[in-house]
């Protein structure tokens, strides 16, 4: 079977997910590679390991840049770290006067506020860096490689962390609002309550495109072997709990040939695994790749596995 459906119209972000070394980074260049041929697309990496930039044999960096060698298809790395420090920056004014007007109000909401802005918060901004690609609508499709499990966890669960994050300063907010009027009769909306609300318009912006499976669809990315398939399984769990459930599924790096004593008795011991897959995936349409004797790194590499992604 081969994938299905990348390239229906409507269909704009895909993201694989997985375990570490299963080859969601090779999948992920390979199908950009081939969206490429109809639609203009943009690789993005979250993965700040850089396996991008290896994998192409190209730098891409934290700029759009061309891939060489392949029309319609720029890249570019999307890391968290980067994306929050760029909205610190733009944002600094309206973060200090949001802390400001509300120090001599409630010095728990100011900690509460702190510590919700520690974990998520980064990987919000690079969803939202993400989603201001998508809503600048220069390509048509976006194809993004996230790091391990966990990872592309966070960045689907993001939205709800930052979610949280804005109930608390929307909390100080009215306090302080509340202060102001009982003092001075008005209130006046100023630059922290257009942050909020804008950050609240990007959190449902995140949340409806992740929830619609005609624009979004999140491709797991399998091995046969059991602790890959124990992770696979969690990841389908709490993609559930995000409303989001992936239709079709890569098993990778599938022993094919018999050759040798050695194919052979990796070909026997992957097969239970296989025959796991095909039981607890069987709704699933299924992508079998084989295991190359090379690894997946440069066009031509990524051609060959292209050709089986999508026959
Ligand atoms: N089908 C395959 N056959 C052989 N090597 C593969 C295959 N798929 C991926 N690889 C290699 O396995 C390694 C891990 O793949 P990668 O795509 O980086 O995984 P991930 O992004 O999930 O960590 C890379 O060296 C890659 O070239
Ligand atoms: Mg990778």
């Amino acid at each position: 079977m081969a994938l299905a459906g990348l390239r229906n119209n409507e269909l704009e972000l895909i993201i694989f997910g997985g375990k570490g070394g299963v080859g969601k980074t090779s999948c992920a260049i390979a199908t950009a590679v081939a969206l490429a041929e109809h639609a203009k697309t943009l690789l993005i990496s979250t993965d700040p390991a850089h396996s991008v930039s290896d994998c192409l044999e190209q730098q891409i960096g934290f700029n759009v840049v061309k891939v060489a060698g392949i029309d319609n298809l720029s890249a570019i790395e999307v890391v968290a770290d980067e994306a929050l420090s760029g909205f610190m920056k733009a944002h600094q004014l309206e973060l200090k006067k949001l802390l400001e007007t509300s120090t001599n109000l409630d010095n728990q909401d100011i900690e509460e506020m702190l510590s919700l802005s520690i974990p998520g918060i980064d990987e919000v901004m690079s969803f939202k860096t993400i989603i201001d690609f998508i809503e600048e609508g220069e390509y048509e499709k976006y194809v993004v490689d996230t790091a391990p499990t966990g990872h592309a966890l966070r960045l689907i669960s993001s939205p709800k962390l930052l979610d949280e994050w804005i109930k608390v300063a929307a909390r100080m907010r009215w306090k302080y609002r509340y202060m102001i009027t009982s003092f001075s009769g008005t209130y006046k909306q100023d630059e922290v309550d257009a942050l909020l609300l804008s950050l609240k318009k990007t959190v449902k912006r995140i949340e409806n495109l992740l929830r619609d499976n005609t624009r979004c669809e999140f491709i797991p990315v399998c091995i046969p072997e059991s602790m890959a398939i124990m992770e696979t399984g969690r990841l389908l769990l709490d993609l559930g709990k995000s409303e989001i459930t992936p239709r079709q599924i890569i098993v990778n790096n599938v022993m094919v040939s018999d050759d040798c004593d050695f194919c052979r008795r990796r070909r026997d011991a992957q097969l239970p695994y296989l025959t796991e897959i095909s039981q607890i995936f069987k709704d699933f349409n299924m992508v079998k790749i084989p295991m190359f004797a090379e690894e997946v790194k440069g066009l031509k590499a990524l051609n060959h596995l292209k050709s089986f992604l999508f026959n």
